[in-house]
This record gives structure tokens, sequence and C-alpha cells, in this order.
């Protein structure tokens, strides 16, 4: 169980996470919505551990791990998806995952530096590695170097590496961005995958708001650092503020957020941009 009390980050005056309370099961994904600019990234960052909060907490399994580095977090079972700026670049692409792999194994097994069991479990991670990466349909790519990645290769390969190391939480921003549509749907076939193990909790951020109704148990969304709905996806989609922020439908109260019933305009240039990749929504 993962938990954010009134968690809030301000940059100068500007606060970007404004009082975010929300408590997640596992066995549940919970897509985490809103337009550009709303928080999504930067909730993201206060949970994982990347930024730190100006003030509420994160608990994780009853345990505050508010001041906790993010590498800490990591070993509690909170898995972010890795910046390729975090990868090894001159490595290549299964030498990334099966680090990632190997990383994990020694973390459960406190293996430490004993060099024969390394050497003697070097094989299975190899394996794991490989068949992680047929997962991803990145084995034609094992060996070509993490840098030379083409950009959905290497996003595939952060989901990837994400894998190898399998979190509790898994926490995704926006992993399809970027992908060509023949690539979309094995990734989100992984999620699929891993929806389907009851005892893992995904949090995914996205703008495509078709991925979002079809994989969601429940949506939040986030709106100048708010959390300003939370729900089963149907109603939240149908939400005047869902409709605003990724329809361009303006309501008629100035706070955009009451449910009055909407009438229909031309959206505006920040709408549109929001609107981006809602897809059929
Ligand atoms: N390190 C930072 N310093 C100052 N302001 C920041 C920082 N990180 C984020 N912000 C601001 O916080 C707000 C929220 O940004 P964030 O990236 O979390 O939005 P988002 O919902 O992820 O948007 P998008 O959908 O475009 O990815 C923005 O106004 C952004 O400019
Ligand atoms: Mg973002």
């Amino acid at each position: 169980m993962l938990e954010t009390r009134d968690l809030t980050i301000r940059f100068g005056g500007h606060v970007a996470v404004d009082r975010v309370s929300c408590a997640f099961a596992p066995g549940t994904l919970t897509a985490i919505v809103g337009p550009n600019g709303a928080g999504k990234t930067t909730y993201f960052n206060l949970i994982s551990g990347q930024l730190p909060a100006t003030e509420g907490r994160v608990l994780l399994n009853g345990e505050d791990i508010t001041r906790l580095p993010a590498p800490l977090r990591t070993h509690r079972g909170l898995g972010r998806a890795f910046q390729l700026t975090q990868l090894f670049p001159n490595l290549t692409v299964q030498e990334n995952v099966r680090l990632a792999v190997q990383a994990r194994e020694s973390g459960r097994r406190g293996l430490g530096l004993d060099l024969l069991s390394v050497w003697l479990d070097r094989k299975g991670w190899i394996d794991e590695a490989r068949r992680i990466l047929d997962s991803v349909r990145l084995d034609d790519k094992r060996d070509a170097h993490a840098s030379s990645l083409p950009h959905g290769d290497q996003r595939k390969l952060e989901v990837a590496l994400l894998m190898a190391l399998d979190p509790k939480v898994y926490m995704f921003d926006e992993p399809t961005a970027g992908m060509s549509v023949d690539e979309v749907p094995v990734v989100l076939d992984l999620i699929r995958t891993l929806q389907r193990r009851r005892d893992r909790l995904i949090l995914l951020v996205e703008h495509k708001m078709d991925v979002v109704r079809e994989l969601a148990d429940r949506i939040v969304v986030l709106h100048n650092g708010q959390l300003v709905a939370d729900g089963e996806p149907a109603a939240v989609i149908a939400s005047p503020v869902v409709q605003q922020a990724y329809l361009g439908v303006v309501p008629e109260d100035e706070d955009g957020l009451a449910p009055a019933p909407a009438e229909r305009r031309e959206p505006t240039e920040s709408q549109r941009h929001a609107g981006r990749d809602a897809g059929a929504a």
C-alpha cells in the first residue's frame, strides 16, 4: 500500500503539487491524468524521491519514507522507469538489463560482493535478461549499445529495466510517448501482464485517454497541482474537469471544476495542446 498525505512541493511561489492525499492498493492500476503542467511528473518525483517534499508525507506499507533518499526507496520496492541518463550508454542493451536483474537478485538475497556466487549466477541473469528483452521485442537489439537505440527502442529499454528490477510499485510516466503505432501495443501488453499479477501496484501517467480507459481500474485527475477528481474511470472521464482538460469543453463556472452543464466551445491553444494525445476520448 502506497499513500501520500497532503503531499506538497513549492518551487519559489509556484505550488506544483498541492496537498495531494491519495492511497493506492496492490492489484490496481491507477491512471494519473491532467493537462500539461498539472504536476503529474512532479508527483511521481516526490513519491520516488527525485524531489524533496516541501510538506506532507509519503508512506509505503505504513513506513514513512518522505525523507528517504531515492535509492533506498527503490530498495523498498518503488520502481520508477529509468531515464536514459541512468543507464550505462556504452554497455549493450542486454548488459544493461542483466545488471538490473543482478541488482534485484543481489538485493533480495543480500549477495554483496561474493564473487563466486556472482559468477555462478551469471548465466541465470543473462537468461532472465534475454527473456525480458524478448517480451519487449528488443531481442534483435540486444548487442547494440544502449546509446545507439532509436527513441522508441530506448523507451522499451526503460520498460525492460523496470521489469528486470520487478518492483512492488511500478511507476510509468507516459511509457509510450514518442513510440510508433506498432510499438505501443508491445508496451501496453506488458503493462496488462503486470496487471494480472494481483500483488503489483501500478501507477500510470498517460495522456492517451483511449489507453487510460482500457487499462485503468481508477483515474486520478491532477489540475494545477491539486487532486480534483478520483474514481471509477467512466465517471471520471465523463466529469466536467476531464471534459474541459481533454476536449476543450469549458464549464460555466470560473473555477472550471463545477459540475455545471458544459457548453462546447472551440478549444484554446493550451487546451488543444493538453488534448494532443487524448485519442478518441
Ligand atoms: N524542478 C522544477 N523547478 C521549477 N518548476 C518546476 C520543476 N519541476 C516542475 N516544475 C513546474 O511544476 C509544474 C508541474 O510540472 P510537471 O512536469 O509535473 O507537469 P506534468 O503534469 O507532468 O506535465 P506534462 O503532461 O507536460 O508532462 C510546471 O509548472 C513545471 O514548470
Ligand atoms: Mg510529465
